[in-house]
């Protein structure tokens, strides 16, 4: 049985399911919150140590702005609502993307990440304004600087993702086969689901399904 450390998700879907369920996009995103709480849960009981949650792409900006600031919108309450739990349940918090929000929206990010900066029973890594393109661009540029050599090990200390291990499993819901710029470099070596169901109706079961299928994959890195 394969060790499961880390699970990765591109929680998409949330738009289609909004429209067609309540005509509206945005009753998507906030019913996908709800899936976010039951995972969160469910990793937990798996006793997972790291989710990282793609919630926002760097080509995210190109949609309408009514969209978007109801996403951050949502973010905001969620994090008001819902950190002194998550705290309590001594889960710690890490963004990974640039913070270049309002200053609101910003300051709040920083002080829940300071908050739970010292839990360790599962770390959220909540990928906001994040793109694995500019975040390995920046590891290169940093590389440059400080004329380190390039190498796996050096490349991997520059990443946003530096202290965390590649993920185990990815998962994309929401029917569409593709990465849409999300950890391409952590991701060489991971298990892929593809979901077929939207993000809002993705379940518990959904989730213990692909791990139990992942717990027996014979992972082989090259390997025979
Ligand atoms: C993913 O759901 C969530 C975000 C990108 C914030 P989408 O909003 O992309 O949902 P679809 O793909 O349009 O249904
Ligand atoms: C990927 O979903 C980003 C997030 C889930 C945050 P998108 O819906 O934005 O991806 P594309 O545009 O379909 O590739
Ligand atoms: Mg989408």
């Amino acid at each position: 049985m394969n060790p499961l450390n880390h699970v990765a998700i591109i929680m998409d879907g949330n738009g289609r399911w909004g429209l067609k369920n309540k005509n509206s996009r945005n009753a998507g995103h906030k019913a996908g919150l709800n899936t976010v709480e039951k995972i969160i849960k469910e990793t937990i009981r798996n006793n997972i140590k790291f989710l990282t949650l793609y919630a926002f792409s760097t080509e995210n900006w190109k949609r309408p702005k009514k969209e978007i600031n109801y996403l951050f919108k949502l973010l905001e309450n969620f994090l008001i609502n819902r950190i002194e739990d998550l705290h309590k349940q001594n889960i710690k918090l890490k963004i990974i993307g640039v913070k270049n929000f309002s200053l609101r929206l910003n300051k709040l990010l920083n002080q829940s990440e300071k908050k739970t900066s010292k839990n360790s029973k599962l770390q959220i890594n909540l990928a906001l304004n994040y793109g694995s393109k500019s975040e390995l661009i920046g590891a290169f540029k940093n590389i440059n600087k400080n004329k380190d050599k390039i190498s796996e090990k050096s490349i991997k200390k520059y990443l946003q993702t530096k202290d965390i291990p590649d993920p185990d499993i990815l998962i994309r819901t929401g029917n569409t086969k593709r990465l849409s710029n999300f950890l391409l470099w952590q991701i060489a070596y991971s298990e892929i689901f593809f979901e077929k169901k939207l993000w809002p109706d993705f379940k518990e079961k959904d989730y213990n399904k692909i791990i139990k299928k992942f717990k027996n994959i014979k992972r082989n890195y090259g390997n025979i």
